[in-house]
């Protein structure tokens, strides 16, 4: 098994120190940056969209891991590739069907990034599989989307034990990704279960962003 990856969450960065809490992010180890879009409506919050990408992806040569939490999210992947995203992640319920949500992600790995698929921690896993032969990445949500700083819910670990089996079973070869909630204690428990890449805002940027990292690797 590979080196865990780690992939801050831009959310808890501080944007008046960007470029040094960037650089530090890089020397630490972390691999991904994880970006996450919200607009207020699919979320009860706002963050950013591409035009900040933009000017993190000139700060970094990190692999950009964008989470879009918003509505008609295929109305902006062309914004997000021109930012710089590497990689982009999808809500099931942003799409009004399944097969509709596989056209746009389809038409997406057509534009030379890689797609994930994710999910609200309760949606049932049945909305999920439809995506899973397409996608590079799942990602399990372990807490509500929509702001930083939340509890882990443990509910999540058997959903990633659920996505190790599928992959498994039916050769998929997505990695799998855990976001909300993962420190020390809940990212020792979601590698035990299987996952690839651990999300982490709060706890990488509340503290020591070095101590943090290496204590998730
Ligand atoms: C929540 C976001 C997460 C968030 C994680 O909607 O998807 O990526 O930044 O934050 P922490 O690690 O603080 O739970
Ligand atoms: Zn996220």
């Amino acid at each position: 098994m590979s080196e865990i990856i780690v992939a801050p969450s831009l959310l808890s960065l501080d944007y008046t120190d960007s470029k040094t809490q960037i650089k530090r992010l890089e020397v630490a180890g972390a691999k991904w940056l994880h970006y996450d879009v919200m607009d207020g409506v699919f979320v009860d919050n706002i963050s950013f969209g591409p035009m900040i990408l933009k000017q993190m992806s000139k700060l970094t040569d990190l692999f950009l891991d964008v989470h879009l939490m918003i509505v008609k999210p295929e109305k902006y992947v062309d914004a997000f590739i021109d930012a710089g995203a590497d990689q982009i992640t999808f809500h099931v319920e942003s799409f009004d069907s399944a097969e509709y949500g596989v056209q746009v992600i389809r038409e997406t790995i057509k534009k030379g990034v890689k797609v994930g698929i994710t999910s609200r921690p309760h949606t049932p896993i049945e909305e999920v599989l439809p995506y899973l032969k397409y996608v590079d990445l799942v990602l399990v949500m372990s807490v509500e989307p929509g702001f930083g700083g939340q509890s882990f819910m443990p509910i999540s670990l058997e959903r990633i034990q659920q996505y190790v089996e599928l992959r498994a079973l039916n050769q998929y070869d997505y990695l799998i990704s855990v976001d909300g909630g993962i420190n020390e204690e809940t990212g020792k428990k979601v590698k035990k279960a299987g996952v690839d890449a651990l999300v982490a805002g709060s706890y990488v940027f509340s503290e020591d962003i070095e101590k943090a990292i290496q204590s998730l690797l």
